[in-house]
């Protein structure tokens, strides 16, 4: 088996990274994000991964430090050949986190695509910036759970 082959079959696993108060998904706001749980989305993302032969992890967290830490430690397995790449919705650290923006530009060229569950140019000016989306691979947002059905497909192709 070459070197390139075998990167590709252990490039098996998917980093989902969920930020601030998307734990509350399915209680939070549902006019605006709908009544599935954060739990409803990580199976479907992990059914989506299992389709196309790959696995996910799934974190959440409120916290910007942890989600920099998740990010770096995905770098290090993205340079050792281990992880695909990252689907990141970073809440609303997006529009404020400049340490978010430096992590994955820390971590260049791991794949990370920035998910939005709403579409953030149809709401309040304060979402319409994102720290993510100058460093990010690809920007999916407004679609849903959809957006991160997508982002996995993508990241399968890469
Ligand atoms: C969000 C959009 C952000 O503006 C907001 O702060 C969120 C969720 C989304 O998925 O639409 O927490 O990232």
């Amino acid at each position: 088996m070459t070197r390139v082959s075998l990167a590709r079959v252990t490039m098996s696993t998917i980093l989902i990274l969920n930020g601030p108060n998307l734990n509350l998904l399915g209680q939070r706001e549902p006019g605006t994000y709908g009544s599935s749980t954060l739990s409803d989305l990580e199976t479907l993302c992990a059914d989506t991964a299992r389709s196309l032969n790959l696995t996910v992890e799934c974190h959440q967290s409120n916290h910007e430090g942890v989600l920099i830490d998740l990010i770096q430690a995905a770098g290090a397995r993205h340079r050792l050949g281990s992880l695909r790449g990252i689907v990141l919705n970073a809440g609303a650290f997006s529009h404020t986190s400049i340490a978010l923006h430096d992590a994955i530009k820390g971590i260049s060229p791991t794949p990370v695509v920035e998910v939005h569950l709403t579409n953030v140019h149809a709401r309040e000016p304060f979402r319409h910036h994102s720290w993510i989306s100058p460093v990010a691979t690809g920007i999916i947002i407004g679609l849903g759970f959809d957006g991160y059905r997508l982002a996995i497909q993508t990241l399968a192709e890469k």
